[in-house]
């Protein structure tokens, strides 16, 4: 379902939301004196307020300006979200946002954060269900909003839609076959290029981690390589933007051994739903730069062939790797990615993974642990980009000292290390694989709620996408 936004429309709405940032003032608001009166009481304790006339709803949301620049726009898009809880147990589908003077801005998150929340995944709900409820519409009136404000955010919003419809589509409908499809259908759409690479292409290229995890599936791999060049692009190298694309992880071999730990493996390929969901906004929005994402995708199971510990495999990139759990897949078809996309001679790479249990540990659902040698410039733009969107990063060191644990006596490196600081050495693994400016992003932690944060609703959340949307304007 896809929600248009309006500007400027003169159509009446049901629902109209005003933003105040004083919680004693009404100014503007075409309250009576009576509702006025309840309103002004209500906001002392509330941060929104409904008056709700049955012909006619008129919310007033608070966000406080004094706040940061960050936590404001934070605070207007949960506002958003919070309007959109009502307008669903009201069964209203579409709403007029009057957007403040003062800050117009402020009227674009709180739409960004009704949009967002107002995602739901019932693909696989019968009609048999209770009747569905879509938001439908946004009209802005009042201040001026930019144009093109209006349209990037509503290819946004599609785009964050797109990802957490693929990273909550069950394995059961979704292979690595299936992932590559539906990759080259957003970019027919959207208008990037993607070229799927199958299993004989992958054994030509010595994919030999991609490969290596394959081999317990019955189901074979795909690596989807997507592009975005355009005439005007800015950058002369392109950008690479690589994302894990595990469409199901047991663990393999090394079958996950805590409990619960399995059931929601199915938000492994998160990070690739992230870069080719960045990709579409930036064909559909015509983003001046050449951009190119890279997804190696398979399910990582136990099987008669499957790869077990002790194996050494060969890489991509000439080295050797000894497996010693399989289920450290993430990094081995990572690393095969990371070390084709040398061939791009690239300006910056970025790489996005459900990567390490122990990322999550550390930060929990509220960042994503960043870490690399793309410089103090490149990583201060990712952090603003972050706080902007609220999808913040923090960084990890890869001090020299945290390659010890990944050293093998048989091998070049081993794919685990120390039981300490896992995400590093997940980290100091991929790093042996890259020859140019990076990032990597472990987003094991925000991927997947299994109860919703304000507008990153339960399931899928995108975390990645809005922070590499702003990120990628902020270069042009
Ligand atoms: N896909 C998992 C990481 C993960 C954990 C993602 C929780 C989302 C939520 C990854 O493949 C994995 O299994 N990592 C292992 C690595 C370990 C065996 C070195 C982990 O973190 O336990
Ligand atoms: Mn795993
Ligand atoms: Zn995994």
């Amino acid at each position: 379902m896809k929600i248009q936004f309006n500007m400027n429309s003169q159509e009446q709405s049901f629902a109209n939301a005003y933003l105040v940032f004083d919680r004693s003032s009404l100014n503007g608001i075409p309250l009576n004196e009576a509702e006025a009166n309840y309103a002004l009481k209500q906001l002392q304790e509330n941060e929104l307020v409904i008056v709700n006339r049955y012909t006619e709803m008129i919310l007033v949301a608070f966000a406080d300006r004094l706040k940061d620049k960050a936590l404001f726009t934070e605070q207007c898009r949960k506002r958003g979200n919070e309007i959109g809880g009502i307008l669903k147990k009201e069964h209203i589908s579409g709403i007029a946002i009057i957007v403040p003077e003062i800050q117009p801005e402020a009227g674009i998150a709180l739409a960004e954060g009704l949009a967002l929340g107002s995602y739901q995944f019932l693909k696989y709900r019968t009609a048999t269900d209770k009747k569905p409820w879509n938001l439908e519409k946004i009209n802005f009136v009042g201040a001026e909003v930019p144009k093109i404000q209006v349209d990037q955010l509503a290819v946004m919003v599609e785009s964050v839609y797109i990802a957490r419809d693929l990273v909550n589509e069950p394995a059961s409908h979704l292979n690595a076959v299936k992932l590559s499809e539906i990759f080259e259908a957003m970019g027919i759409e959207a208008g990037f290029s993607t070229d799927i690479f199958h299993k004989d292409k992958i054994k030509a290229l010595n994919m030999g981690g991609l490969l290596a995890v394959n081999q317990g599936s019955i189901d074979p791999p795909t690596f989807s390589v997507m592009e975005w060049k355009p005439a005007g692009a800015t950058n002369v190298k392109p950008i690479v933007l690589v994302g894990k694309g595990v469409v199901f992880d047991t663990g393999g071999l090394s079958l996950k051994p805590t409990k619960d730990s399995m059931d929601y493996m199915k938000c492994d390929m998160a990070g690739g739903a992230v870069v080719a969901a960045v990709m579409y906004f930036a064909a559909r929005c015509m983003l001046p730069l050449h951009i190119i994402a890279l997804v190696p995708s398979t399910d990582n199971r136990p099987d008669g062939n499957a790869y077990a510990p002790g194996d050494v495999i060969h890489m991509h990139s000439g080295q050797t790797v000894e497996v010693l759990n399989t289920d450290a897949e993430g990094r081995l078809l990572l690393a095969d990615a990371l070390s084709y996309a040398k061939g791009y001679h690239p300006d910056l790479v970025i790489d996005v993974a459900t990567l390490t249990g122990a990322a999550a540990m550390a930060i929990g659902q509220h960042g994503i642990v960043g870490m690399g040698n793309a410089g103090a410039n490149i990583f201060g733009a990712l952090k603003q980009a972050g706080e902007n969107v609220y999808e913040r990063v923090v960084e990890f060191p890869l001090w020299e000292e945290y390659g010890e644990s990944i050293k093998s006596e048989i091998a070049d490196m081993k794919n685990i290390g120390a039981r300490e600081a896992g995400a590093i050495s997940a980290g100091k693994f991929l790093e042996k694989f890259v020859d140019y400016p990076w990032i990597h992003l472990d987003i094991a932690g925000p991927a997947f709620l299994t109860s919703a944060d304000h507008y990153r609703t339960n399931g899928g959340t995108a975390t990645g996408v809005r922070l590499l949307i702003d990120f990628l304007k902020s270069l042009v």
